[in-house]
């Protein structure tokens, strides 16, 4: 995959736009996607997540516009769009419109439904965080844009906020039943760190990563269509387990309570719960690890959350668990895991600083003779949440 950093995604937004739109941009927005460490499938159980924001973004150059309308236009996608801010209602929206320009919209509609009001902007968009495998390009997007909106509109930022509108934008906009993760760590990620979420009540607490260790991502290259529907599923699985213990979710749940009660349940959701439930209390061992700078129990939480989730959760896929299995082969790897919602995409390494890129050339080389399909692996350093900023002078850049 060819790779553009940081620099030259801004030279060529910033160039777009003048093409464009004519004129210097007046700002560039950057919202970036992320790497989740451990925590999976907890943060819709208003449980805990332990994810960082990654260095690869969405970037905007934009500029206020004098009447209330907003245009686009994707570099990547080489598609533009428009739309009047006075015309967004949810009945009147198209079926199906989770195209591209579906991301501002809506997080344009939620922002006006929770009472802002807003400016138009015109801007270009451009990103290098891979569409579709599962690094939440779509929450970089979205906080992008909210990035952009409330600039133009004068908004005071505040992260969890943002975040929660961005969530109800592709929730009930985009029509996508996501939990709050993806939209929290790319509005409020720490660089350096890693940053443990309580989806409850969205508080956070940036925890340093481990010294002398990097994170690998490590792509297999893979995408499944069937995401969202088994997303739905495991989601209402878990709301019935929740039932049954009688609380509001599975948070409310220790792993003693669970055990207590195991038997009284049907197999597969005492496997579901299990996996929640465990989980989240190995992300709060990970956190423990961490502040301990323990590297080698981190990594084993992740191992074990691998395992939970291929096989009590039932979200991993061949292909991840190929790649987990040859990363954890590797000297120098500490533990490796799925990440995201699953059934392809990405999975995540903790490694050894000192042979990361040794272990990630091996590990692409032996995946791609295992499964004859080219992965992406990449060491990934942690990067700050969204962010605002005067457009450099296309001269000066
Ligand atoms: C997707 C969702 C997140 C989260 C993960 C699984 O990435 O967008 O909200 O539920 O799956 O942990």
């Amino acid at each position: 995959m060819a790779t553009r950093n940081s620099a030259s995604l801004t030279r060529q937004v910033s160039q777009a736009f003048q093409e464009i739109f004519g004129g210097t941009p007046c700002f560039i927005a950057r919202a970036p996607g992320r790497v989740n460490l451990i925590g999976e499938h907890t943060d819709y159980n208003d449980g805990f997540v332990l994810p960082m924001a990654i260095d690869r973004a969405v970037y905007i150059a934009f500029c206020a516009r004098q009447d209330g309308h907003v245009r686009l236009h994707s570099l990547d996608l080489k598609r533009s769009a428009k739309f009047d801010l006075d015309a967004l209602s949810l009945p009147e929206k198209e079926a199906g419109g989770n195209a591209w320009e579906a991301y501002v919209e809506g997080v344009a509609w939620a922002l006006q439904e929770a009472g802002y009001k807003l400016r138009g902007w015109q801007g270009v968009v451009s990103g290098n965080v891979p569409i579709g495998a599962g690094l939440s390009s779509s929450a970089a997007l979205e906080l992008a844009a909210a990035r952009a909106f409330a600039t133009v509109s004068e908004l005071a930022w505040e992260p969890a906020t943002m975040a929660r509108l961005a969530q109800r934008a592709e929730n009930e906009w985009v029509g996508v039943a996501c939990g709050i993760m993806d939209q929290m760590i790319s509005a409020s990620g720490q660089e350096g760190h890693a940053l443990l979420i309580d989806c409850r009540s969205l508080q956070t607490e940036a925890v340093p990563l481990p010294g002398g260790t990097s994170v690998v991502v490590l792509d297999t290259g893979t995408r499944r269509g069937l995401v969202e529907s088994a997303y739905n599923e495991r989601r209402a699985q878990c709301e019935a387990a929740a039932r049954f213990f009688g609380v509001p979710a599975l948070r409310d749940v220790d792993v003693d309570a669970f055990e207590a009660r195991a038997g009284e349940m049907d197999e597969l959701t005492r496997r579901r719960a299990r996996h929640v439930i465990t989980e989240n209390a190995r992300t709060l061992q990970a956190v423990q690890a961490m502040h301990r700078d323990d590297a080698r129990a981190v990594g084993q939480l992740m191992d074990g959350s691998h395992a939970s989730l291929r096989d009590d959760f039932e979200v991993s896929s061949e292909a991840l668990n190929t790649m987990v299995a040859i990363a954890g082969e590797q000297e120098g790897c500490l533990g490796a895991r799925m990440t995201g919602a699953g059934f392809g995409g990405c999975a995540v390494a903790l490694v050894e600083a000192r042979v990361a890129e040794t272990f990630a050339r091996n590990v692409a080389r032996t995946y791609q003779e295992a499964v004859n399909l080219e992965p992406a692996v990449y060491v990934s350093r942690a990067a700050a949440g969204a962010e605002v900023a005067p457009a450099p002078s296309i001269r000066d850049s």
